[in-house]
């Protein structure tokens, strides 16, 4: 439908705990083709709604940017049922341009959520798709990747947030 304005890290948004969509209308499958357009215009592996000031508990995950097998998946009121395993990978967040950390996390998640059709599903992931469902999860509940980080390298990119708050 449209290509939205990305919201940057210090946009208070991001900060929201999003509460769940009651049904999914016409207006959440519009907001999904508007993240959908979005992220493929921004070439990034995941978009959540509240990136494109949206508070409903809407994600989605791409990676055809990496994987031209790919499909989009898309994650209304998600919940990660499950996970295990532990793994470092690399993490950025189109919230934060330039910046890059790695990151551990689970290796493995079990979700669930419902589709576009209102309809319950559960799927298992491992690897990049656990990994970018685990940060667009994190989005909807106001936890952005830097939470994640260590001391230190929360240290090391202080003045990058900064900055970016600054022009947020
Ligand atoms: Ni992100």
């Amino acid at each position: 439908m449209a290509i939205k304005p990305i919201v940057r890290y210090g946009d208070p948004v991001l900060r929201e705990n999003i509460p769940p969509v009651e049904e999914v209308t016409t207006e959440i499958k519009e907001l999904v083709s508007d993240l959908i357009d979005t992220l493929k215009d921004a070439r990034g592996l995941g978009l959540a709604a509240p990136q494109i000031g949206v508070a409903k508990r809407v994600f989605i995950v791409d990676l055809s940017a990496v994987d031209i097998t790919a499909e989009v998946r898309v994650f209304v009121n998600p919940e990660i049922i499950e996970s295990s395993g532990m793994v470092e990978y690399e993490e950025g967040c189109l919230s934060f341009p330039g910046i890059y950390q790695n990151l551990i996390r689970p290796e493995w998640v079990k979700v669930k959520a419902l589709d576009l059709t209102g309809k319950e599903f559960v799927m298992e992931a491992e690897g990049l798709l656990a990994r970018a469902i685990q940060h667009e999860y994190d989005h909807l509940d106001g936890v952005l990747f830097i939470d994640h980080f260590s001391t230190i390298s929360r240290t090391m990119v202080e003045g990058k947030l900064k900055r970016l708050a600054k022009s947020a």
